[in-house]
């Protein structure tokens, strides 16, 4: 009887090792779902077309589902010899209904079958990695009205720079994940493209529609070629890096947060239950989930890295290179999912340390370039400001005070009368407010951006505890 099982070539048995060797079913079998949604609306394409029953078609999509429930609830025996999970559906299917079940692999192959399927796997998991990047968003953007009094220091080259409104901060990281949101967004445009029907390679002799399938599983269209369709894996390399991106920005967010918490620093505290003890250091409270979320950057790259080299100088167009596609892209897609998930509450949970920050201010010359704006403002040339204020920086640092903290007379001997107003501009504080750029941290623009910021991602007042 024709099986869809792994047979070896002209008859002969595979061997063993070789069957060990080149199953998917451990990893593919996350695909099942997709496999069956798929299977489905094939199976009611081929009936409309007339190339199935409509009895035949029913008969399958209720075994499917009885299939599907029985995976779902691990009562579903795995088998390597089976290959993949597209093969031990087709098995079971075929052990139920015989004949009938033979039908379901009419006009199609695995190649476009996986592809199907991952694809709808894909778009599912970018729908629930936008909306895990919206919650760290919104934990940023709710942080930002409880922390609008307090100032930090911007660093640049991390070395101290200028003030900023700590929701100044809070938004440049929502501006990296928003980016991200929206390469996902585009990507997802790719991803949603219905290749099921390109058969093996060449296409089929068969009276399919694949408009029709295409529809019935929420595509937005169907790929054009099939031997295209069958070798592309562009849309998981995309992703990839989507993800690669994400691991980026969330890195350079807990390196931030384990510096700002260190005693040096003393910025940030974080919140207790996302810290670890050491065992032998009891004062210790270690940033292990940050560090982890700054080392798992480097699989979800590793992956993308992995994925790119696989696909390198494939002919056209199904290779069996291309199994190997899963597992990268799966392992992307959960490390940056547990990454998500912890980095919402670590943000909403954290504290800033308002005394220690305030109490440090001071140190770093942050208002040296409002100084020299203000001296421009007052008509000395941009490389003369630049040069007066450099030498009132070395001045104030041989006596060891604030740029406030320098006499009248030093101010009057840089230039002439400075002295009378130039108290009212220095200090973080004045120097923050002295900001009116667009994308600058000015209180006025910042506030708006936390306005522009809720209304985007519908934050009402109250709405988050
Ligand atoms: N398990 C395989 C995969 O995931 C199925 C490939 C089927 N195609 C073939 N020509 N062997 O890619």
């Amino acid at each position: 009887m024709a099986t869809p099982s792994r047979s070896g070539v002209f008859g002969a048995a595979t061997d063993r090792r070789v069957e060990q060797f080149t199953e998917s079913v451990s990893f593919d079998h996350r695909l099942y779902q997709q496999d069956i949604q798929g299977s489905i609306a094939h199976s009611r394409m081929l009936a409309a077309q007339q190339v199935i029953s409509s009895d035949e078609q029913q008969q399958i999509e209720t075994t499917l589902t009885e299939i599907g429930e029985e995976i779902a609830e691990n009562r579903f025996a795995l088998r390597i010899e089976l290959e993949d999970i597209h093969m031990h559906i087709e098995q079971a299917l075929i052990d139920r209904l015989g004949d009938t079940g033979r039908k379901l692999h009419t006009g199609r192959s695995r190649n476009d079958q996986v592809s199907t399927d991952f694809r709808l796997w894909v778009r599912d998991a970018i729908d629930k990695l936008d909306a895990q990047l919206a919650a760290v968003q919104r934990a940023f953007v709710t942080r930002c009205e409880q922390d609008m009094d307090v100032t930090l220091p911007a660093y640049t080259h991390l070395q101290r720079a200028q003030p900023v409104l700590a929701p100044h901060y809070w938004l440049a990281y929502c501006e990296k994940l928003h980016r991200d949101r929206d390469r996902l967004r585009d990507c997802r445009r790719r991803v949603n493209v219905c290749t099921l029907g390109t058969a093996a390679v060449a296409g089929t002799t068969l009276p399919i529609d694949r408009q029709d399938v295409a529809g019935r599983l929420g595509f937005d269209g169907i790929s054009a070629n099939s031997i295209d369709s069958s070798s592309d894996r562009d849309f998981v390399l995309e992703t990839a890096f989507c993800l690669a991106m994400i691991a980026e920005h969330l890195s350079t967010w807990a390196e931030e947060w384990i510096l700002w918490s260190t005693v040096e620093y003393r910025f940030i505290k974080l919140p207790h239950e996302f810290c670890t003890g050491s065992s032998i250091m009891p004062q210790k409270i270690n940033p292990d989930v940050l560090e982890l979320i700054r080392g798992k950057t480097a699989r979800v790259i590793g992956s993308l890295q992995t994925l790119l080299v696989l696909v390198k100088g494939l002919p056209l167009a199904y290779n069996r290179d291309l199994q190997e596609d899963k597992p990268a892209l799966f392992d992307a897609v959960d490390t940056v999912t547990s990454c998500l998930e912890l980095a919402a509450p670590m943000v909403a949970g954290a504290e800033l340390q308002r005394e220690s920050i305030a109490a440090r201010l001071d140190r770093g010359y942050l208002d040296a370039t409002t100084l020299m704006e203000y001296l421009i403002k007052c008509g000395v040339p941009h490389r003369n400001a630049h040069h007066l204020v450099g030498d009132l920086v070395r001045q104030a640092t041989d006596r060891d005070v604030p740029l406030a903290g320098l006499p009248a007379e030093v101010y009057d001997a840089a230039h002439a009368g400075l002295s009378e107003h130039v108290y009212d501009v220095l200090g973080v504080d004045k120097a923050v407010a002295a900001f009116c750029s667009y994308g600058s941290t000015a209180p006025h623009e910042v506030a708006k951006q936390v306005t522009l910021w809720r209304e985007r991602l519908s934050i009402t007042e109250g709405s988050l505890a």
